[in-house]
């Protein structure tokens, strides 16, 4: 087979990595990549979000099956466009994707079918929106309804500050036109975890448990960024609270979706808040998470090749993935200064003495080739993984990796995966 994967971050390059494991892959490509992912795959100088381009490439070189990695092609309509074009294509298509693309989408969703979240309130309104945060009082949660980078959450702490925010995305539009709308949520405490499930549509298949990293400094310590880390499995997923996730929140999900007339097929993320052993919807993803696609994928033991084909053919009938029985740790190396302003260009040494250890893969996000040397040209720069028997034997691999590689500015988290120590 030959298989396109859309994208060019941590994600796209531990998709790749896996699929060009398949005995059944001949060719892998990659559209735009990046200098890690051209290790493996075949990388092609088009945008992810693309579509008419991609379109063409797939035609063209006669693509089997396409993957798409991240959520704005899927917004955009990218798996419309190649179904009408009789390609195969892995991912939800442009109605189903508002499970991500609109808040409101999602609420409303989660409210009709019952499935456990958040109580809430949408607005189009600011007045309306006003009235509604100083009748609530603080703490509350507000969001700007569309697609914002993971920058249209503000966790308020006071009613001054959730009016502030309102304003900011409502009368200012600091997010455009996906602050036209905005989700007022109930704040919810717990912890954090990810889950995702491959879906055709109809049948589901549950991926092992994973937990990301949101803030940017040791302890949950400072501003939300795209995910410092990640680690499978997560502890705080207990056996029953894994039956009760599958049963309540995605079974339902998956069945409201097809019931609503918008079949979600691809890959589900559900993001939870669990407090007391009881799980809640924060929100759904229409893709893999990253940096979870990276553990997650290091442990998956299954080809994953026909499991993705099987959800664009709407004919997923396997029951389980098997897993290597270990743990699998990420640890995101960033620029200096994110998640605000980074400088780029320098170069990263060290990369080659990670290559040749054991249990350990780097995966590039954001990294560019300069003059032949690999510079950091991204917020999140590359995801070091490791696996071991235990999670402190994956810590310790990768944090291993981790230090054999520098450049001007590097930051990364101390303290990924010790969540998962401190439960024992
Ligand atoms: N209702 C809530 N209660 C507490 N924290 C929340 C709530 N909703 C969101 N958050 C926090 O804000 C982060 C971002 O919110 P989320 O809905 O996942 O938006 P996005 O990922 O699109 O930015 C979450 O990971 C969580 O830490
Ligand atoms: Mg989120």
């Amino acid at each position: 087979m030959k298989i396109l994967v859309v994208g060019g971050g941590g994600r796209e390059h531990a998709l790749a990595w896996k699929i060009a494991q398949s005995p059944l892959v001949e060719t892998v490509f990659c559209a735009p990549g990046n200098p890690g992912i051209a290790h493996l795959a075949k990388c092609v100088d088009i945008a992810a979000d693309n579509i008419d381009a991609l379109l063409d490439f797939a035609r063209d070189e006669v693509i089997d099956l396409t993957v798409v990695g991240p959520e704005i092609p899927l917004t955009l309509g990218i798996v419309d466009r190649f179904q009408a074009a009789g390609l195969d294509i892995f991912g939800p298509n442009q109605a189903a994707a508002q499970i991500e693309g609109s808040k409101g989408f999602s609420k409303r969703l989660m409210e009709k079918y019952g499935i456990p979240t958040a109580a809430y309130a949408s607005f189009t309104d600011r007045d309306q929106a006003v009235a509604y945060i100083e009748e609530q009082g603080a703490p509350i949660v507000v969001k700007a309804d569309g697609l914002a980078a993971g920058k249209g959450v503000i966790v308020a702490t006071s009613v001054e500050q959730a009016i502030g925010a309102v304003d900011d995305i409502m009368l200012d539009k600091v997010f455009g036109a996906a602050g036209a709308s905005v989700v007022i949520e109930e704040f919810m405490d717990g912890e954090e975890a990810s889950f995702f499930a491959f879906t055709d549509g109809t049948n589901i298949l549950p991926l092992a448990s994973s937990q990301d990293h949101k803030r940017i400094f040791d302890n949950d310590e400072g501003p939300n960024t795209g995910g410092m880390g990640a680690y499978s499995p997560a502890p705080v997923v207990t056996d029953d609270l894994y039956g009760e996730i599958v049963e309540t929140i995605v079974k339902p999900t998956i069945a409201g979706m097809a019931k609503d007339g918008c079949p979600y097929s691809g890959i589900l993320y559900v993001g939870l808040m669990i407090k007391d052993g009881k799980p809640r919807v924060v929100e759904f993803n229409a893709r893999f998470g990253d940096p979870e696609a990276q553990p997650l994928l290091m442990r998956m033991k299954s080809d994953i090749v026909p499991v993705l084909q099987a959800c664009a053919r709407k004919e997923l009938r396997q029951e389980a993935i098997d897993w290597y029985d270990t743990a699998a740790v990420c640890v995101v190396m960033a620029s200096g200064g994110y998640p605000g302003s980074y400088d780029k260009g320098f170069e990263i040494t060290g990369l080659e003495d990670v290559m040749a250890m054991d249990d350990v893969v780097v995966f590039h996000a954001g990294t560019s080739l300069q003059d032949g040397r690999v510079v950091n040209a991204g917020c999140r720069v590359l995801g070091v993984t490791g696996m071991g028997e235990s999670v402190a034997a994956a810590i310790a691999k990768a944090y291993d990796g981790v230090a054999k590689i520098r450049w001007d500015g590097a930051q990364f988290r101390k303290d990924i995966g010790r969540k998962a120590l401190n439960r024992g």
